[in-house]
């Protein structure tokens, strides 16, 4: 124990200077005492959003969000696939959300939370390169300029260095397509899969005749029904107010947080878990999920905003996925259109917030799996033991990452840890390490309250 907390501790402890350097004995010896005791030794003020009132426009966004009169079944709402009460990700267990007017159409991917998407950037390939101008560089000149560069091997070690990293980073949707939550609310609306809404003139003629059409004359002016796609446009504008403004997108309420702060006490298997997630050689997890909080004491969002291709199995309930010649294949299409003659990017999935993951049951862009075991099963073995996840060519041969056509494979990252194994090598985490890990996942769920003493 005191060895691994050490090493722990060393990892907490904030940059010191060579003054600081004398004193760092004594100093880490202390946060060793309190890591035992399972506190956060250097406890953090977290920069959490204020929650103030909703303005009108939000409000009126929130009206919106729940207003199933939008979709063609006359059934649904954002809030259908976003349920509140599931952190605003999917109610159930099934893979895909069934959406359309008869609310049988099924969808291709599984529905995220909505929370945290505040702080989301807008999608690049490799941070600041708007070069100190407003003029953001064209999406084919990012391509050339990241062609070619080697990308630093992702460690929770040092996560910031894979921060330089000229990768696809940012943007909303597993991929990336959408840049504002105000441009991403035209998907739902229209989706044929999903709230099925018709075209701009038929959703502008519900608006006009919904129980908020006054709301909409008193904020964007007496014409606003007079252009339908400015109808929209607006509409679209207070959907993103609300998810912006309303705190329950970003409510920081997790025991993890309270831990930041120095509030409360991981148990031991929590403690384990953190640990081995931020662990190098172990989960290596907080390479992706990055877990410290920012120099300003921004909350961590358990996600560094990258892409990656993982390769997660082929997910037979996707209907989509019965026609052997469909892929999925994330950043390059066939749902973004943008990149796609960048094979190098084909089967990359933006990594997503950990946060509330343990309310969820249902995991990945495919929706493949629906439990942090079996997740946390495949991420152990995937390279260890493939026959438990890929299937059987005629041949016999395990067919890794068979939800990527064979050229793409290559895509699929094996150097990052867990990822860089070799069967018969001893497996990133044990049994034992799998449940800590899954402890301390079950900290990042919002809502907790400390039981009193
Ligand atoms: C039928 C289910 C369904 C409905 C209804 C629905 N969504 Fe979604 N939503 C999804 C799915 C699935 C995705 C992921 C799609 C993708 O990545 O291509 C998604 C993605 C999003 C995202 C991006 C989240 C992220 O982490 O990048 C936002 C924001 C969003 N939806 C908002 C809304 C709003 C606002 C509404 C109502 C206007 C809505 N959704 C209605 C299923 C739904
Ligand atoms: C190299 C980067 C990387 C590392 C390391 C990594 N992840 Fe992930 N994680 C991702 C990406 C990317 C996805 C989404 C992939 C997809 O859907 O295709 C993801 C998805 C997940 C999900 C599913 C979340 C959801 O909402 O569907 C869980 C749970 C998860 N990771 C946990 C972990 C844990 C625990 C570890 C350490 C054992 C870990 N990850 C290590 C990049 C990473």
């Amino acid at each position: 124990m005191r060895r691994r907390a050490g090493a722990l501790a060393a990892l907490l402890l904030p940059t010191l200077s060579a003054a600081h350097a004398a004193g760092l004995s004594a100093a880490s010896l202390r946060a060793e005492r309190l890591l035992e005791q399972g506190l956060n030794p250097h406890p953090v003020k977290l920069r959490i959003p204020p929650a103030r009132p909703l303005s009108a426009v939000a409000q009126l966004g929130r009206k919106l969000f729940y207003d199933t009169a939008l979709s063609a079944s006359g059934r649904m709402s954002c809030a259908s696939c976003h349920s509140p009460a599931h952190a605003y990700g999917p109610p159930g267990a099934s893979s895909v959300m069934l959406g359309g007017p008869r609310l049988r159409t099924p969808g291709v991917r599984a529905v995220p939370s909505l929370r945290y998407l505040y702080r989301q950037p807008p999608f690049t390939i490799g941070p600041d390169l708007q070069n100190g101008t407003d003029v953001p560089v064209p999406l084919a000149r990012q391509v050339r300029l990241a062609a070619g560069r080697r990308r630093v091997r992702k460690s929770a070690g040092r996560p910031l260095a894979a921060a330089a990293n000229l990768v696809p980073q940012g943007g909303l949707f597993w991929d990336g397509r959408a840049n504002t939550l105000e441009q991403q609310v035209n998907g739902p609306l229209y989706n044929p899969a999903e709230m099925d809404g018709g075209t701009p003139a038929q959703v502008a003629a519900k608006l006009r005749r919904g129980p908020y059409a006054a709301d909409f004359r008193r904020l964007f002016g007496l014409n606003v029904f007079d252009n339908p796609r400015l109808t929209v446009a607006e509409a679209m504008f207070a959907i993103g107010r609300f998810e912006l403004e309303d705190a329950s997108f970003h409510p920081f309420s997790s025991k993890f947080d309270a831990w930041l702060e120095g509030r409360v006490r991981f148990t031991p298997a929590e403690l384990r878990g953190y640990e081995l997630f931020n662990d190098p050689r172990k989960g290596n997890c907080a390479a992706c999920h990055l877990d410290q909080p920012g120099p300003l004491g921004e909350p961590p969002l358990l996600t560094d905003f990258q892409y990656e291709a993982l390769g997660v199995p082929r997910n037979p309930a996707i209907a989509a996925n019965r026609n052997p010649h469909y892929y999925d294949l994330g950043l390059c299409g066939p749902y973004r259109a943008n990149l796609r003659a960048q094979k190098q990017y084909c089967g990359m999935f933006l990594t997503p917030s950990l946060r509330n993951v343990a309310t969820r049951h249902v995991f990945f862009h495919n929706g493949m799996f629906h439990s942090l075991q079996q997740v946390l099963e495949w991420y152990v073995n995937r390279d260890r033991h493939p026959g438990r996840f890929y299937p059987r060519n005629a041949a016999g041969r395990v067919v890794k990452f068979n939800d990527l056509p064979p050229q793409y494979r290559g895509n699929v990252d094996t150097v990052d840890a867990p990822f860089n194994r070799r069967p018969g090598d001893p497996p990133a985490l044990t049994r034992a390490e799998i449940r800590d890990v899954i402890a301390f996942l079950g900290t990042l769920t919002d809502g907790y309250r400390p039981a009193l003493r």
